[in-house]
């Protein structure tokens, strides 16, 4: 139900980059996190939930020097009244496989998969796509390292958006190599650059100095005129990374979904390493990439854990949400109330507060809160979307009865009291044969 709001008239304003999830957009949110946990789930993923905040060392460990969190110091770090070091997660995987690793989950048989849900945040510059408190889910693929593994954690994501209707996607998958195909492609990079540096932004500059694998991310034109001439990191993959991300193609091909090969793909995040993948949208501006994600071979250990290969994705759902809006298919979501009791007298108060309670086992029951004469508290109901109407006054009382009326065909009904959850049920089933007739 979408209600009518007031002026701002509050002293405070959220915290720029921050929003306050309101209920038409809870309704939306709960609907999507639905088929995200019912794709997974049938895919034998089980949830986790790491804390909001961990020790700053989990994610510098992880997510590597020269990612923009750490370079462009995007991550919230403070210090508790212990002195100790903490940072609110700018990102799932990390907390995720600190608890893989404290808990032992690597005893599960492979693979295990680990999804998760909640809020992230980054101190970005925020504009449209991009906030500094955002709501991703999460998934991570555990224990083995076959390209099979990366097929299924893209396939996974492509039905979740497809469950959702979204059309307009464009899967890009690359391969960022194994380290050592990394650091030649970095070698090169660097030699190829550095006598072109001053034809770069400034931002690229200090990536060259950090990560000249970085530069081709840059969506700088300058930096572009610079990078279109050079060698991609697909020409620098050793024949390990090469037969892997052949495969990981031919799954895909194979089971029908459409990619496309991008030879420039580098990822934000240092952890990653041969296949690396985005999903874009090209209706939501600037920031496209509704998911990003990859395989990350190494960072198991680098954490202290077992050796465990694996693969993962997150997808922001502001960003999902808002492709799906510009498609028109933002999902609905709001129950709509099957009952709205009114009561006519002060004593019918009471007694229909007490009806509602127990009657709630069927579905969403309102009432008015204090009496009301039949023509007001009927337009009431219909403002709420009730489904029924049911008036309780005088009569009914000495009839022990109360009087139903179904709000779309005006029908009436005459129901003693006991039989009122019966009444319920049977115009739930009714309805819900009438619309399986109507599909
Ligand atoms: P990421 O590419 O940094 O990957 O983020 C994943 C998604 O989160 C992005 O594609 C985008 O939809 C959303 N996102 C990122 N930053 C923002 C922002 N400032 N505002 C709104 N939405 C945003 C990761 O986070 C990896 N941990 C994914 C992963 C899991 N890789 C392996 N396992």
């Amino acid at each position: 139900m979408k209600l009518q709001a007031a002026k701002n008239h509050s002293r405070f304003a959220r915290v720029k980059g921050t929003h306050d999830t309101l209920p038409e957009a809870h309704a939306q949110w709960a609907r999507i996190a639905a088929v995200a946990k019912q794709v997974l789930e049938r895919a034998g993923a089980v949830q986790l939930t790491p804390p909001i905040f961990e020790y700053s060392e989990v994610f510098t460990k992880s997510v590597g020097e020269s990612a923009d969190l750490v370079v462009q110091k995007e991550m919230y770090t403070f210090f508790d009244a212990g002195a100790r070091s903490l940072t609110l997660r700018p990102e799932f995987t990390a907390g995720v496989l600190r608890a893989f690793i404290e808990h032992g989950l690597y005893v599960w048989p492979s693979p295990i998969k680990l999804w998760s849900i909640g809020p992230v945040f980054r101190a970005e510059k925020p504009q449209r796509g991009r906030f500094r408190q955002f709501h991703q889910v999460n998934c991570e693929l555990l224990g083995l390292d076959a390209p099979l593994l990366d097929a299924e954690a893209i396939t996974l994501l492509y039905q979740i958006f497809s469950e959702l209707g979204l059309r307009g996607l464009v899967v890009k998958l690359g391969s960022v190599g194994d380290p050592e195909d990394r650091q030649a492609y970095n070698h090169y990079l660097r030699e190829a650059l550095t006598p072109l540096a001053d034809r770069l932004s400034e931002a690229s500059r200090e990536r060259l100095r950090l990560n000249p694998m970085r530069v081709l991310d840059s969506k700088s034109a300058e930096d572009q005129a610079v990078v279109a001439s050079l060698k991609r990191p697909l020409d620098f993959l050793g024949e390990a990374a090469k037969v892997h991300f052949a495969q990981v193609q031919a799954y895909l091909s194979d089971w029908q979904l459409p990619f496309e090969l991008e030879p420039n793909m580098v990822r934000g995040l240092d952890y990653y390493r041969r296949t690396a993948f985005e999903f874009h949208h090209g209706a939501i501006g600037a920031q496209s990439a509704l998911c990003g994600g990859g395989r990350y071979d190494g960072l198991v250990e680098q954490l202290g854990g077992p050796p465990t290969p694996g693969v993962g994705w997150a997808f922001g759902l502001e960003r999902l949400l808002d492709a799906l809006q510009q498609e028109g298919a933002l999902p609905t979501g709001s129950v709509r109330p099957l009952l709205y009791l009114i009561p006519m007298d002060e004593e019918a108060v009471g007694e229909v507060a007490k009806a509602a309670f127990t009657l709630r086992r069927h579905g969403v029951v309102l009432h008015a809160y204090a009496p009301r004469n039949p023509g007001k508290g009927l337009k009431e109901a219909d403002r709420a979307g009730a489904v029924l109407a049911a008036l309780r006054g005088s009569r009914e009382r000495a009839h022990g009865s109360y009087q139903i009326k179904e709000l779309a065909s005006g029908a009436q009904f005459e129901v003693p009291e006991g039989e009122l959850a019966a009444f319920l049920r049977g115009h739930q089933a009714r309805d819900h044969e009438a619309n399986t007739l109507l599909r």
